[in-house]
C-alpha cells in the first residue's frame, strides 16, 4: 500500500482581463454589487483568435505541473482532465492532452462534477497509486465559461460569477503512508441538479435532428442556470460537512489545518467557512477577486499559487473542499 503526493503543480490563464466595469458595460450591474456579493474584481475571458481551448490551457498548466515535479512527461501513467466545458462533445479532453503532450499510449479518463471535478479527479488518481497500478497521474482542470455566458442582464446572476483557467498536479507514488493525500471523500445529491445546471438536450435526451430543426433563438436551456442562494445555502453547508468528514477520519482538529484551499465558487462562502472553524486570514486561500470562479479548475490555481508564494511547507495540513453543480462536493485531506 502506497500513498499519492503531489509533486508538481502548475496553471495557465488567458490574458485577457475583464473587469467589473467593463461588464457593467454590457449588462445592468456594477463594480461594487459584484464586489459585495461575490469578492469578485475582475476575472480572465479568452479573447478572440487567442487560440486557447479548454484542452490548450489544461495541457500549458500540466506541461509546468510535469517540469516541476521532475518527471519527464513519458513517465506519466494516467492522465485524468476534469471539465465542464470540453472542446468537443465528444472525444472528451483526456485523449487530447495525451496527444499534445505527445506521451506514450496511457489511459485517459475524464470526469464531470463541474466545481468538484478537480477533487474527484485526484480522489480517482489517488485510488490507483494507493493501490500500486500507477506510479505517477496528471490530473487537469481546465474550463472556457465565457464562450457560453449569457452577457446580457438576463444573465447577470450568473454570467458576472465565471471566469475562465486551468490547472493540473501531478500526483506520484508516496511511500511513507503518513504523508501525501490521507483521504478523500466524495458526495452527490442528483436531487438538485437542475438548480446549478445547463440543461441543453444531450442525445440521451433528444434527437439531434429535431433539435436542429428547431433552431430556435430563444431556448435558454443552452445558457447557464443557476439559483444562486439556493445553491449558496446548500454550499456552505456541505463544505462544512465535508471538511469535518475528511478531519475525523484522520483524527485531526480544525486546529490542525495549516492551508484550506476552497473552491473559490463565492468570497463569502470561504469567508463563512474561515469563521466556522476558527482559521486565521493566513490559513485560508483565496483568489476568486482576480479569476472569480473558474470551476474544475479553481483549486489546482489556487493550491499553485499559494504553493508559489511559500504559503505550503513540507509537513503541513492541507485541506481541499468543493462544492458544486450535481450537487457534488468533496474534499481532500493532504499532508504536504
Ligand atoms: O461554484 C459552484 C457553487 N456556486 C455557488 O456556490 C454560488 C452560490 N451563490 C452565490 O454566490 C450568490 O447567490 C450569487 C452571487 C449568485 C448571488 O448573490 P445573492 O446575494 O444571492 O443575490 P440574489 O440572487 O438574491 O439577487 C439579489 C438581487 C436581485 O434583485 P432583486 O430581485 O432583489 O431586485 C437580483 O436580480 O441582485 C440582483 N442581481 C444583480 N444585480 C446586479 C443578480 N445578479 C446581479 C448582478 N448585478 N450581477
Amino acid at each position: 500500500m502506497y500513498n499519492s503526493k503531489i509533486s508538481g503543480l502548475g496553471y495557465y490563464v488567458p490574458e485577457n482581463v475583464v473587469t467589473n466595469d467593463e461588464l457593467s458595460k454590457v449588462m445592468d450591474t456594477s463594480d461594487e454589487w459584484i464586489q459585495e456579493r461575490t469578492g469578485i474584481k475582475e476575472r480572465r475571458h479568452v479573447a478572440k483568435g487567442d487560440g486557447n481551448t479548454t484542452t490548450s490551457m489544461g495541457v500549458a498548466a500540466a506541461k509546468i505541473a510535469i517540469e516541476r515535479s521532475g518527471i519527464d512527461k513519458d513517465e506519466i501513467d494516467f492522465i485524468v482532465f476534469a471539465t465542464l466545458s470540453p472542446d468537443y462533445y465528444f472525444p472528451g479532453p483526456g485523449v487530447l492532452v495525451q496527444r499534445d503532450l505527445g506521451i506514450k499510449t496511457v489511459g485517459a479518463l475524464d470526469v464531470r462534477n463541474q466545481c468538484s471535478g478537480f477533487v474527484y479527479g485526484i480522489s480517482v488518481a489517488d485510488q490507483y497509486i494507493k493501490s500500486g497500478m500507477y506510479k505517477h497521474i496528471l490530473v487537469i482542470g481546465s474550463e472556457i465559461h465565457s464562450k457560453g455566458l449569457d452577457m446580457t442582464t438576463r444573465g447577470r446572476g450568473v454570467s458576472v460569477i465565471f471566469g475562465d483557467g486551468a490547472g493540473a498536479a501531478v500526483l506520484s507514488r508516496e511511500t511513507d503512508t503518513s504523508k501525501g493525500i490521507l483521504s478523500t471523500h466524495l458526495h452527490s445529491e442528483g436531487q438538485h441538479a437542475e438548480e446549478l445546471s445547463l440543461i441543453a438536450p444531450g442525445m440521451g435526451t433528444r434527437w439531434v435532428n429535431e433539435i436542429i430543426a428547431d433552431n430556435n433563438p430563444n431556448d435558454t436551456s443552452y445558457l447557464p442556470h443557476m439559483n444562486g442562494q439556493f445553491v449558496f445555502k446548500n454550499a456552505v453547508v456541505r463544505f462544512s460537512e465535508v471538511i469535518i468528514e475528511g478531519l475525523k477520519t484522520n483524527k485531526l482538529q480544525a486546529t490542525d489545518i495549516n492551508m484550506l484551499v476552497p473552491h473559490q465558487a463565492n468570497l463569502r462562502i470561504s469567508q463563512f467557512i474561515q469563521k466556522k472553524f476558527g482559521l486565521g486570514d493566513d490559513q485560508v486561500y483565496n483568489n476568486i477577486m482576480n479569476y472569480g470562479n473558474t470551476t474544475a479548475a479553481s483549486i489546482p490555481i489556487a493550491l499553485t499559487e499559494a504553493w508559489e508564494k511559500g504559503k505550503i511547507n513540507t509537513g503541513d495540513l492541507v485541506v481541499l473542499a468543493a462544492f458544486g453543480s450535481g450537487f457534488t462536493w468533496g474534499s481532500a485531506i493532504i499532508r504536504w
